[in-house]
């Protein structure tokens, strides 16, 4: 078994013998694994290019590790547990060995399609018990999942599809949030227009909406497994793969306009989710472990599929939203699940603790033992809410951060061991040496500091490049200080070394636990026909965490604004996706820039924030002007 930290003595001790000897304590962890064949070398590296290699030679296939090691030991055990958007509509449940079998008869249809190892796959679903079965089922026969999450546009999917020229595509006909009905298998189709290395797609029955099937190409989901029982195929052998052989790619949005396909690899990641899973939750054979996160990003694809099964764990997935059908629903689950583990999203925290108590009235909550959060810094209100409400001071909150790129949680409290305080991520796990440096790159030592966030030690986690386009991995990551990994997020670290995460220092936003580049908004924005520039900033947003704020040129024929605003909100849906809707759209008639040409973000952030008392040094822009006029016009009010 993976090493167990029981104490925070054990947790100082690992620490330390992650540090002095890296290689023995990772090797340490991934023994607890099923290998073809053992590694010959625990780790290479180096940042510069960078290239990081873990487990070399080690053959495997991850989901001899999620699913057939169980099988004597636990296969009747509940491995996975779905609760459908309607709670009228019956539950589901699969043992590690149902589970095993749903994975083995849908790799066998992926096969029979035409799939092979190191093909890429796009799955497009909801949050269905199949989403996460066919992430399974490419593991298994070694081809590389690419999930792109279902509120995802057209044009971003086929963006994604391209940029990874994914063969074949596994969506569902459609699917439900709270009341909407999303329809899958259209968008996939409008995507598909663009995408031809797209040779298969396959179409799981879900809402039974309308959908057109093009012969040759689109085929059910349920008609291939009807094919597959027909030959008996209930078996599927596992394809081995080389340690170092990608597992998956999950597109991820950075300062730059297009999202970059982050690429983990089947070893490392498989020893990170599972050490990461099994020590920050404190994770007890038997618990119910219900992460509230969409399979869609990297949060579902470590806690609610990898880690959790790797670990033998039962794992709680859900189709719908917090708040419908009404703000009680988690409470809901927790309690008709007896669910031990909370993991969720600050956002929705927020969002919750907006319905005040009410909806907690009749809510046993006793089965909770642990909580935790994800995604955004949690203010402190939020913290104590949580604390108080949900865990009625009885379990201990562990505020987990981490990114797409690490592959799992990175500093964290140790649930019930390391001593929390509200807003912080406390301490790194073993294996994480975090360093902060200021803008040159110099470290900034010693406690009671802040700077840029970066990591001086590989992890297994850790991504190994951005699909396609190594240089660009090197660029964003490990160029802009040398030999380090630089997160992208600016941190505190205070008198104690407690480690607090304070945001974004480069172009990325963090709308409700999701990531969106300005970049990104601001490309979407100037495709609506009547836009000549923008410039998109974030703001405090009481719920979301941040909102985003558009600040729009638009060609001077303009008559009807609101009607213009909300035609740019459409074209944005279209091009990315709802969840970059801008919150905020105020049209200017210039933005403030350099005589260089340069926008200055810093003086939009201010104003955006309402901070408009002291804009620092505007005597370097082109035309100052232009400043007093978006200050009158500002949109103040959330
Ligand atoms: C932010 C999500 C503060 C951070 C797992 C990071 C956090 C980005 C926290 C990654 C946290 C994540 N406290 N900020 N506990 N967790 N973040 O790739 O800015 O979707 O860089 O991964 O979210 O977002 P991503």
């Amino acid at each position: 078994m993976i090493q167990k930290i029981n104490s925070l003595e054990e947790y100082q001790a690992a620490y330390q013998k992650s540090v002095a000897q890296p290689e023995a304590f990772w090797a340490d962890q991934a023994e607890s694994f099923t290998w073809r064949k053992k590694w010959d070398n625990v780790l290479e590296w180096n940042f510069r290019e960078p290239s990081i290699k873990w487990f070399q030679g080690g053959k495997l296939n991850i989901t001899e590790n999620c699913l057939d090691r169980h099988l004597n030991e636990r296969g009747d055990e509940t491995a996975l547990i779905w609760e459908a958007n309607d709670p009228e509509e019956h539950f589901r449940k699969f043992t590690y060995r149902e589970l095993y079998t749903k994975v083995c008869q849908f790799a066998n249809v992926l096969k029979n399609n035409g799939a092979k190892k190191g093909d890429r796959i796009c799955i497009y679903m909801p949050m269905v018990p199949e989403l996460a079965i066919a992430v399974l089922a490419c593991a298994r026969i070694g081809a590389i999942h690419s999930v792109v999450f279902g509120g995802f546009s057209a044009q971003s999917i086929a963006d994604r599809i391209q940029d990874a020229q994914c063969s074949m595509v596994i969506t569902s006909d459609g699917g439900y949030r709270g009341t909407k009905e999303i329809q899958l298998k259209s968008v996939i189709d409008d995507a598909l227009v663009q995408c031809p290395s797209v040779k298969r797609v396959i179409v799981l029955t879900r809402s039974r909406t309308p959908v057109s099937m093009i012969k040759g190409r689109d085929v059910w989901w349920e008609d291939e497994i009807k094919k597959v029982e027909t030959l008996g195929m209930t078996e599927c052998a596992a394809e081995e793969m080389d340690a170092e052989d990608m597992l998956f790619i999950l597109y991820t949005s950075g300062s730059t306009g297009k999202p970059k396909g982050v690429v983990h690899t089947c070893g490392g990641y498989m020893v990170y989710s599972a050490y990461t899973f099994q020590n920050v939750f404190q994770y007890n054979p038997g618990e119910v472990h219900f992460c509230t996160a969409d399979i869609g990003w990297i949060t579902g694809h470590s806690y609610i599929v990898y880690g959790p099964l790797l670990s033998g764990a039962t794992s709680l997935m859900f189709e719908g939203i917090p708040t419908w059908p009404d703000a009680g629903r988690f409470w809901d689950i927790v309690d008709k699940y007896k669910v031990n583990i909370l993991y969720t999203a600050p956002t929705a925290i927020r969002s919750l603790m907006s319905f005040g108590l009410d909806p907690l009235k009749g809510k046993e909550l006793s089965s909770l033992t642990k909580l935790g959060s994800v995604g955004e810094p949690i203010n402190e209100e939020a913290w104590h809410w949580y604390d108080e409400h949900i865990g009625k001071k009885q379990c201990p909150i562990t505020d987990t951060w981490w990114q797409t790129e690490t592959g799992g949680i990175m500093i964290a409290p140790i649930a019930g061991i390391t001593p929390t305080k509200p807003g912080y991520a406390t301490l790194p796990l073993p294996g994480i040496q975090p360093i902060l440096v200021d803008e040159n790159g110099k470290e900034v030592q010693g406690n009671g500091v802040s700077g840029n966030l970066c990591i001086k030690f590989p992890w297994p986690g850790m991504l190994r490049t951005t699909y396609g386009d190594h240089e660009r991995c090197r660029l964003n990551y490990f160029s802009t200080y040398e030999n380090l990994y630089f997160t992208g997020d600016g941190c505190l670290r205070d008198e104690d070394g407690y480690y607090r995460i304070t945001g974004r220092v480069d172009d990325v936003l963090n709308v409700s636990g999701h990531r969106i580049g300005t970049a990104e908004v601001e490309n979407a924005i100037n495709m609506y026909s009547d836009v000549i520039e923008s410039a998109v900033v974030g703001y405090p947003h009481a719920v979301k965490g941040q909102g985003i704020y558009a600040f729009v040129i638009c060609t001077p024929h303009l008559n009807d604004e609101e009607l213009t605003r909300k035609d740019i909100l459409m074209t944005v849906s279209r091009i990315i996706g709802p969840i970059a809707k801008p919150d905020k759209i105020q049209f200017v008639s210039g933005l403030p820039k350099t005589r260089s040409g340069k926008i200055m973000r810093r003086i939009l952030r201010k104003i955006a924030e309402g901070d408009v008392s002291n804009l620092g040094d505007t005597s370097t822009l082109l035309d100052p002007q232009v400043v007093e006029e978006i200050k009158s016009g500002a949109l103040l009010s959330v």
